[in-house]
């Protein structure tokens, strides 16, 4: 694929910087993260430089593999590795990762796309499939108790309904209860740039 027609993603171009320096820091004992929902690709080949000591393995439904391939051979990683098929709400390919243990989840963006019955399959996946100790970090848009935390964010959950009336800006509280359900709890919601959020969650079985 020529550069010129990679898929491209302003935002994620806005927010990688910020997201790894905290993925550092949350990351900092995990050897392999699984990445749910990779979209482009763009955060893979970033994160996966400024991440050196991580395996970091890409994943999302196959309609996206094309573009997620294309950036990694545009900035090939020694710890990157192409994607696999992973629907949240299939069975997921655990048996192809290269490290039997996943002792890291990450995703961004990806709650407010799915549907709300998607998003419960999310963390029963990861109930099921993180390591004791393990981390989840997940970016993105979330309300505090029923309430916007912008304008912004308000028009972006309008403009999300218009899209598909299933995906919607998840309350924090809600996200808060799936992951307790699954033996994790909260450890830091960070804030980010641009009314975002970045939760980071450890399990303890
Ligand atoms: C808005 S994009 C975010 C992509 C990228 N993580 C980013 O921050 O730019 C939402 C992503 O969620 C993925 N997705 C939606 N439903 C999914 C599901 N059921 N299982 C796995 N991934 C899903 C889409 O394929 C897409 O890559």
């Amino acid at each position: 694929m020529p550069v010129s027609s990679l898929p491209y993603s302003q935002s994620c171009e806005n927010n990688k910087s910020a997201i790894a320096a905290v993925l550092e820091q949350c990351f900092n004992q995990s050897s392999q993260v699984l990445e749910v929902g990779s979209g482009t690709g763009q955060h893979a080949v970033f994160f996966a430089k400024m991440l050196p000591h991580l395996l970091w393995q890409t994943s999302d439904q196959a309609v996206n593999h094309a573009g997620i391939n294309a950036w990694l051979a545009q900035e090939p990683s020694p710890n990157l590795r192409a994607p696999l098929t992973l629907d949240v709400s299939q069975d997921w390919p655990i048996a192809l990762l290269e490290k039997p243990l996943i002792d890291a989840i990450f995703t961004a963006n990806t709650l407010h796309i799915m549907s709300k019955g998607m998003v419960e399959d999310f963390f029963t996946g990861i109930g099921k499939h993180l390591a004791n100790k393990g981390q989840f970090c997940v970016y993105g848009p979330f309300n505090y108790q029923g309430r916007y935390s912008s304008e912004s964010n308000r028009n972006f959950d309008k403009w999300l309904f218009e899209q598909n009336p299933q995906s919607a800006i998840r309350d924090i509280e809600w996200i808060m209860a799936l992951a307790a359900k699954q033996s994790m709890q909260l450890v830091t919601d960070y804030p980010m740039p641009a009314n975002n959020r970045l939760l980071h969650f450890e399990k303890h079985a």
